[in-house]
């Protein structure tokens, strides 16, 4: 059988007999159990490892429907604006495609890793003087105008096809968590998320929608401010966005599923992915363990009741951005290269 999620979920995708099936084999990604943590927190806790995709983001999944759906269009060109994640998914699919992809950055603000991306697969890569929001703006105009083909979540078919991360979760659990907590920034993952567990919730997979918590980081927290943010900033540099395209899907999903939004420092943020990688074997990156932080939080205030099952959405691989771990993972230790200096750390 072919991989990939236009395999894995061709019934429930817009596709057509004219669709070409691109495939990286995105998607099936582990649902890991987190035992260590999940006791200490009182909950039957899950982390849905999506930094195991092909470009090391959740982005794949939306990304192989929109290149696709671009290309049965008869596109000849890609562009996005991206704090780094979109951009290595969209550079990737466009080389497997073969066509040009354009990608906006703000300048300055991208993990290393992701930069190495997008420059790597080939896409041309422009670093904008300005943050992610006015990148992203730029991205539209010029799609209009130019009549390239946008693979920001503006683009219908990244949200559709990011909607196969819940259907797997309710397939491997059999139900739907209680509840599913995920980093928010532009805020079409929530909102994909959303409409994935309607769509299963319709179709009688599931018989309820889990609460949606959508995690923010302090400095870049319009969700939860309830106003945009002309300067965010956070060390989660995926999620540093103020003015999310999303926003209004983002509040429509937290109600219906009587979910809230919440956020963290950033101090809070690198915590939670030191415990993250030092409890249970799993690094992901900042943006990524907002989730995290948000538990632990919620456990702190007394506001995490006891035996629910939990999945956090591990969106990034945190391999991506070895300079932010490093904030909070120190340096090792040097030694001579000898035996006498070993057995002195090692205390035998
Ligand atoms: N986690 C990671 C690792 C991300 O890269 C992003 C978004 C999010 C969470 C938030 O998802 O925007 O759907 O609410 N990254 C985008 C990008 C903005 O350009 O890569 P969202």
């Amino acid at each position: 059988m072919k991989k990939g999620i236009l395999y894995s979920y061709e019934k429930f995708l817009p596709l057509t007999d004219r669709t070409p099936r691109l495939s990286l084999c995105e998607g099936d990604t582990p649902l890991i159990p987190m035992g260590r943590l999940g006791r200490e927190l009182g909950i039957d806790l899950f982390g849905k490892y999506d930094g195991l995709n092909p470009t090391g983001s959740f982005k794949d999944r939306g990304m192989v429907l929109a290149v696709s759906k671009a290309l049965e269009e008869g596109a000849k060109a890609l562009i996005c604006a991206s704090t780094g994640n979109t951009s290595a998914s969209a550079a990737a699919y466009g080389a497997a495609a073969g066509i040009p992809c354009f990608v906006l950055l703000p300048a300055g603000k991208v993990a290393r890793g992701k930069l190495a991306q997008a420059l790597i697969y080939g896409a041309k890569v422009l670093a904008v003087r300005g943050n992610f929001d006015i990148a992203l703006e730029l991205a539209r105009q010029a799609a209009k105008e130019k009549g390239i083909a946008i693979v920001n979540s503006v683009n219908q078919y990244r949200l559709y096809g990011q909607r196969s991360a819940s259907w797997e979760i309710c397939d491997e659990l059999g139900s739907a968590p209680d509840w599913l907590v995920l980093p928010v920034g532009n805020a079409g993952n929530i909102s994909a998320y959303c409409a994935g567990f309607e769509f299963y919730r319709e179709i009688g997979r599931i018989e309820q929608l889990p609460r949606l918590i959508g995690v923010q980081a302090e400095g870049a927290a319009p969700l939860v401010r309830g106003c945009e943010v002309d300067q965010p900033e956070t060390v989660a540099t995926a999620i540093r966005i103020g003015r999310p395209v999303s926003a209004d899907k983002a509040r429509r999903a937290v109600e219906v599923s009587n979910g809230q939004f919440l956020s963290v420092s950033d101090d809070e943020i690198l915590e939670a992915q030191k415990t993250l990688a030092s409890t249970e074997g799993v690094f992901a990156e900042p943006a990524s363990c907002a989730p995290l932080a948000g538990i632990i939080k919620l456990a702190r205030q007394g506001k995490l009741p006891r035996g629910l099952r939990i999945v956090m959405v591990l969106t990034g691989n945190g391999l991506k951005d070895p300079e932010g771990a490093m904030l909070r993972a120190g340096e090792p230790v040097e030694i001579e290269g000898t035996s006498a200096a070993l057995a002195e750390v090692l205390g035998q």
